[in-house]
């Protein structure tokens, strides 16, 4: 059942470029993006929605964090986001004009549908993306957009993740295309790219013994930092919380420039820190925290994408994603923190797919 590999976990990850492929699958026509049989909005109804709210707990809240500069970039309406124990209990203002997105693989998390319950009381439309049919919030949700990742068994995510973002990406681009707002011009372009997220993931899978082989320098400490800017920096939350759930090292996530307010203080001799820097807009700045980190001992894993080799002078090592749209990396970047999460597990000798204290589905408050 596990197809060979010794792992839930390993399959499921292996498994991501025909997750994307099936998320994508049947929803391009034309050139353009169609969720017409799973979301009614219309365009008129889409251009009564002024604000966007993500809603979800654990990884599912990650795949939100990206989808709020998605939506935002692709939409030009505001987006907020929250974990699903907070958004129901802060009395957020919602009404009829806010469209609420509920992210959840199993579609049975309870405060995921306590807080989808609350947006319907205030009469927002609430679209879930999940990847379980007939769950309970895909049964309470007026559209649904099912990601296609198939069963996942292992409780750490990964392909529910990179087909979560896919279902955001179409969204963005289906509104877009109602809102008529001006990335329209280019959708044949981001389409492009989009669908050739399947393969440039498999070229990422293929660098696994790269990410297997660092992985040895980050097994024996106890604390470590993910640093990212930008989409990046949700990207780092990711592997940050992957790491931490199943190889129980202890890690940070920041967003790289918030380094100096406080952090760089814990950063010492052979620390590992894990940069990305995959975000053309923000490369730079990127570098120049490496280069803080690095001043100070840290043991460097940069990852950025092919060709741009400037990193190379910053880092101790580097790792290459291929070239993508900015938007779209998150896809390819997630996947070495996937894998290096695993190995560490792997090395460490812990239960890959049953991390001690959790449970798949968390449907008790
Ligand atoms: O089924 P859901 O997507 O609603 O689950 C949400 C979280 O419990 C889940 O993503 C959790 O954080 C994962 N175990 C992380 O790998």
């Amino acid at each position: 059942e596990k197809g060979g590999f010794d792992h839930f976990m390993l399959k499921e990850i292996y498994e991501q470029p025909k997750a994307i492929r099936d998320t994508l699958a049947g929803r391009i026509k034309d050139g353009l993006v169609d969720l017409s049989q799973e979301v009614g909005l219309t365009a008129e109804s889409a251009k009564q929605i002024n604000k966007i709210h993500f809603v979800a707990c654990g990884t599912a809240y990650h795949a939100g964090l990206v989808g709020k500069t998605v939506l935002e970039q692709l939409t030009r309406i505001p987006v907020e986001i929250d974990v699903a124990s907070e958004y129901r209990y802060r009395n957020p203002i919602i009404d009829e004009h806010t469209l609420v997105v509920v992210v959840s693989q199993s579609g049975e998390t309870a405060d995921t549908l306590a807080a989808l319950r609350e947006a319907k009381k205030h009469g927002a439309r609430v679209l879930a993306i999940t990847n379980v049919v007939g769950s309970s919030v895909s049964r309470e949700a007026d559209d649904v957009i099912v990601t296609w990742a198939g069963p996942e068994i292992a409780v750490a995510s990964t392909k529910a993740y990179t087909s979560q973002l896919i279902a955001i990406y179409l969204l963005g681009m289906y509104m877009a295309q109602l809102l008529e707002t001006s990335v329209v011009a280019s959708i044949g372009n981001l389409l492009d790219e989009l669908q050739s997220l399947p393969e440039k993931t498999e070229e990422v899978l293929g660098q696994a013994d790269k990410i297997a082989e660092f992985t040895k320098s980050i097994v024996h400490h106890e604390h470590l930092f993910f640093l990212g800017r930008g989409m990046d920096y949700a990207v780092a939350l990711e592997g940050s919380l992957k790491l931490k759930e199943i190889s129980y090292i202890h890690s940070e996530a920041y967003a790289a420039g918030e380094l100096k307010h406080g952090t760089l203080a814990l950063i010492e001799e052979g620390i590992p820190v894990i940069s990305l820097a995959t975000q053309h807009a923000v490369f730079e700045k990127m570098v120049s925290n490496i280069q803080e980190v690095k001043a100070r001992g840290a043991h460097v894993l940069g990852l950025a994408s092919e060709g741009d080799t400037e990193l190379l002078k910053s880092v101790d090592e580097v790792m290459y994603i291929p070239t993508i749209h900015d938007l779209f990396a998150p896809v390819l970047a997630v996947v070495p923190l996937q894998l290096l999460a695993y190995y560490a597990c792997v090395e460490r000798g812990y239960d890959v797919d049953k991390p001690r204290n959790l449970a798949k589905s968390v449907t008790v408050e």
